[in-house]
């Protein structure tokens, strides 16, 4: 989400580069352990993630929107301790749509490309789910790689180019993850064919974009 949204409480994410690139940690995937908001303390280490890595500034009172109201849609990612990954959601009626929303997801450097992003937003979609959403969305910045890979990886869609979205001036792509209405198959492994939902949902819809992320 971009500033803007995150004081009306309504957006998500982009990057930054500022920080450089650190050593790689040796670990097992079974060291990493992740839980859900647990309260004030985790706050601070939210924040911290966040302000380090993601673009946009945002006040305390856009992470306590999030945490207080959805700390079941938020979690954090732990080694030894230290908080190296987190995810912050919200949920709510948008349009006629039960929808969840991603607003923050980040990993610190020397944790990324182990899965550990993919574990977190897995499990605020799955709790999304299971609370009844149709559909999930975010934002996120057209440069960045990273984020669109793992989202796309996950079946998300880019629905819709949004210009100049972010603060650096930065176009977003608004990135949705549709659940079939009988059966909730976002876990599931992806086929490869199944496109033709996704391009109803774009017709129907009128989306501006019509790439698959
Ligand atoms: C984006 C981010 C959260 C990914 O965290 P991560 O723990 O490395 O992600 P994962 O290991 O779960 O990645 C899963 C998949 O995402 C994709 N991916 C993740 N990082 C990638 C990168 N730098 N380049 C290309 N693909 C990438 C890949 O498809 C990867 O699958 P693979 O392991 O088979 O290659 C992390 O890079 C980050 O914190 N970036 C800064 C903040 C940010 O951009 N947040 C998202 C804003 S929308």
């Amino acid at each position: 989400m971009n500033s803007e949204a995150a004081e009306e409480g309504t957006m998500i994410t982009s990057t930054s580069a500022s920080a450089s690139e650190s050593e790689k940690v040796d670990f097992s995937s079974s060291e990493i352990e992740y839980v859900s908001y647990g309260g004030e303390h985790h706050l601070p280490l939210i924040m911290r993630l966040v302000d380090e890595e993601l673009s946009e500034p945002y006040s305390i009172f856009t992470y306590r929107y999030f945490v207080y109201l959805w700390p079941q849609l938020s979690f954090l990612a732990f080694h030894r301790g230290t908080c190296i990954g987190t995810v912050v959601c919200k949920m709510g009626e948008h349009r006629n749509t039960f929808r969840g929303y991603i607003a923050m997801l980040v990993v610190i450097k020397p944790y990324r490309g182990r899965g550990i992003a993919t574990e977190l937003v897995t499990r605020s979609i799955q709790v999304m789910m299971e609370s009844g959403c149709q559909e999930v969305t975010l934002e996120a910045e057209v440069t960045n790689k990273g984020a669109l890979a793992l989202y796309g990886r996950l079946g998300f869609i880019r629905a819709k180019r949004l210009f100049r979205y972010y603060l650096n001036g930065v176009d977003a792509f608004r990135l949705k993850l549709l659940f079939p209405p009988l059966q909730n198959s976002f876990l599931l492994p992806m086929n490869k064919n199944d496109g033709h939902y996704h391009q109803d949902y774009l017709q129907q819809e009128g989306c501006s974009e019509s790439h698959h992320g």
